[in-house]
Order: C-alpha cells, then structure tokens, then sequence
C-alpha cells in the first residue's frame, strides 16, 4: 500500500454520498475525543489530513479516507459528547448506525477507547454492535503516552475485562505522540488485506 496516494474522498450525512469503491473498509469508532481523527492522521503520516480538535465533537460526518485504491479508512463522528444538543446526538447515532448497518464493504469496526479510563457503557454497546457484524473484536486503547508502563498494563487488563476481550480480540495500545501501535497495526492490515 502506497502511504503517499491516500486522499480524503467523501464526508457523508447520508449514504447515497457514500463512495462507489468496492474495496474493503475499516472504521473507526469512539467517544468524541478519544483520538480517531489523530490516530488516522498518525497512520497515514500526515499532519491534518483529518481534522483534529482538543474541543470534543469535531467530526460531525462520516469521513472517507482512500488509500491507495486498496483500502478506505472511515473516520465516524465521536459519541458520547455531553454537550451536543439531543437532536444532533440523535442525527450523529442515526448516522452511524445506517452506515454499520448497510455497508457491504465494510470489513471492521475498530473501537478506540482511552488507554487511561474504564469503558464507558456506550462503548460497551459499540462493542456489542462490533461483534454483531464482526468475526472479531478490534480495540485501540490511544494516548498510552500518558500512562506509565505498568500504569498502562494495569489499564490494558481493566479495559480487556470491561469489554470481555478473548479469543481472537486484539487489543493495541496506541499513541500519536511516540508512535506505539502504527507497526502493530499494519501489520494487523496486512492481515486483512491478505496480502
Ligand atoms: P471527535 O472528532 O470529536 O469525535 O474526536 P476524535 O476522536 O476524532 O479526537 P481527535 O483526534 O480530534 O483528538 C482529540 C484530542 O486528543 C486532540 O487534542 C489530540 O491532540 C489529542 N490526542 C489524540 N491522540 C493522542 C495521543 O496519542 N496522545 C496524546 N497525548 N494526545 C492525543
Ligand atoms: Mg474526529
């Protein structure tokens, strides 16, 4: 895969704007602010690529990342933000839920949580609609660069346990900052892709 042929495609409320690409998808989910606007920039080497923001809810569409005519990357918008009203909260859920619910290219859902705090319960239902649709369950735990490395296995175990991770789960600690989880992560891709 090509790092440097990777493009922005579509931001998407509705999904007759979807792309037409046939390719497989990988999407990222969390709570807003966890780090999935961050982390797609980090694995795509580019600085703002996708838009990021210390303010929670800052991706407000479902953002389509093309790499390289292989693969999209989907960046969806954050949950769990307090502050949004009721009714945008409600289109952002609707969003989500079309897009998991009718996307044929869609290969994975990966859950990103913070490294640093227990799941929250609407990551347990995102974890739950993951293993819906999913072989398996994907988690990200990001910003490990604020945690210690016995801080951080300590919360490994307590994010494992929340979720109920087994088997054929995989969990990668990540950090944009020093660069934790990129090579694990590809090399998690290369599985996907088969290459
Ligand atoms: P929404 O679009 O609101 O759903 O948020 P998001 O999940 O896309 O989060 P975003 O990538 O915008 O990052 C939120 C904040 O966390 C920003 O201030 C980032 O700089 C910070 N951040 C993200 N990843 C890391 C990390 O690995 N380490 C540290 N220290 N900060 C991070
Ligand atoms: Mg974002």
């Amino acid at each position: 895969m090509n790092l440097n042929n990777v493009s922005l495609t579509v931001s998407a409320v509705d999904m007759k704007q979807y792309p037409k690409t046939n390719f497989k998808e990988i999407a990222f989910a969390g709570r807003s602010n966890v780090g999935k606007s961050s982390l797609i920039n980090k694995l795509l080497n580019r600085k703002s690529l996708a838009r990021v923001s210390s303010k929670p809810g800052k991706t407000a569409t479902i953002n389509f990342y093309n790499i390289d005519n292989t693969m999209n990357f989907v960046d969806l918008p954050g949950y769990g933000y307090a502050k949004v009203s009721k009714a945008e909260k409600k289109k952002w859920a609707d969003m989500i839920e079309t897009y998991l619910n009718t996307r044929e290219q869609l290969c994975q859902v990966i859950l990103l949580v913070d490294s640093r705090h227990t799941p929250t319960e609407n990551d347990i239902t995102m974890l739950r609609y993951i293993r819906a649709c999913c072989e398996r369950a994907v988690v990200i735990a990001t910003k490990c660069d604020k945690l210690s490395a016995s801080q951080l296995n300590e919360h490994l175990s307590d994010i494992i346990k929340t979720l109920s991770l087994s088997g054929d789960d995989i969990i990668i600690p990540f950090s944009t900052v020093n660069g934790t989880g990129v090579e694990e992560f590809y090399a998690y891709i290369e599985e996907v892709l088969e290459i």
